[in-house]
């Protein structure tokens, strides 16, 4: 597989990045994931904008033009013949001597991307729904902004893999924030769709943005407002949204069926409407 470091394609043995890379140690760095599929990126126009986003909160410089980005992802597709997968973007703030205190403002920061090839479109988890256990949401309040400290969502992935489900949703105050990698929607029984709206509390899921587009279009009432794990557990429906699992419904919370215990019907038509949308 041949990935991107600062400038160079370069087969995955010699890519290299220094032990001083603020991304290593600090989590001082921010990430995008796209889908391909069909060899097609998916959304480019709006990761980029939220990397933008995510960079400037963090006051941390950007390693390229939003063109040359999307040069190296084409690129990445290209050598690598990827036809369905993801392709993941780090920048960090680059390599500098160890100090919590942010390195002077020239400091080039880092730039790496791979590609993953993945079955997506057909993963058999799709057709049966996921199982979800609820673990305190015990991230940093700033959830809007993407950065790799991803140890808390590793956790929480592990905590409800070890109580028999497939993914974690992250509660705060009795109130379900998101899924511990993905976005966290609820049907209830006339049909609305429940989505938290958005605020530091979450990530502003590029997936979220266009499945409530397609919703709204195809006729679905969308609220977006906070809603809790009880009302969850008693909805008609529950569903994930993020870039590598597009809709994903789910089936239990906390070993409790969600409506009928299996995917639910608003729930598959818009896992179908976006995949269409897709090609
Ligand atoms: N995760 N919320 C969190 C906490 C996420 O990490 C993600 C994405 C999402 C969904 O965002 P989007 O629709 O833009 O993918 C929501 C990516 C896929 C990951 O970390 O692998």
């Amino acid at each position: 597989r041949t990935v991107y470091v600062n400038g160079a394609y370069v087969p995955e043995e010699e890519a290299t990045i220094s032990v001083f890379d603020r991304g290593f140690l600090f989590a001082d760095g921010v990430y995008e994931v796209t889908t391909v599929l069909s060899g097609k990126l998916i959304d480019f126009g709006p990761h980029m904008k939220r990397l933008a986003r995510s960079l400037g909160e963090l006051d941390m410089p950007s390693p390229a033009s939003e063109e040359e980005l999307l040069t190296i992802h084409r690129g990445l597709v290209t050598r690598n013949g990827l036809n369905e997968g993801l392709i993941y973007m780090q920048v960090t703030r680059g390599a500098a001597d160890r100090d919590f205190m942010f390195p002077p403002k020239d400091t080039a920061p880092s730039l790496v991307l791979f590609t993953q090839a993945m079955v997506l479109r057909d993963k058999p988890a799709a057709r049966t729904g996921i199982r979800i256990a609820s673990v305190p949401d015990l991230r940093w309040a700033r959830r809007d902004i993407k950065t790799v400290q991803l140890l808390y969502p590793s956790m929480a992935k592990m905590e409800a893999k070890s109580r028999g489900a497939d993914d974690a949703w992250l509660v705060e105050d009795g109130i379900v924030t998101e899924g511990s990698s993905n976005n966290a929607h609820i049907v209830t029984a006339d049909g609305t769709l429940i989505t938290r709206d958005l605020s530091h509390s979450i990530l502003h899921g590029i997936t979220r943005a266009a499945v409530l587009k397609l919703a709204a279009d195809d006729g679905v009432k969308v609220e977006e407002r906070s809603f809790t794990l009880e009302e969850a557990k008693n909805a008609s429906e529950a569903f994930v949204t993020s870039a590598s699992t597009f809709v994903m419904p789910v089936v239990e919370i906390d070993g409790q069926p969600v409506g009928t215990g299996t995917p639910g019907p608003i729930a598959r038509r818009l896992r179908e409407i976006y995949l269409a949308e897709a090609d």
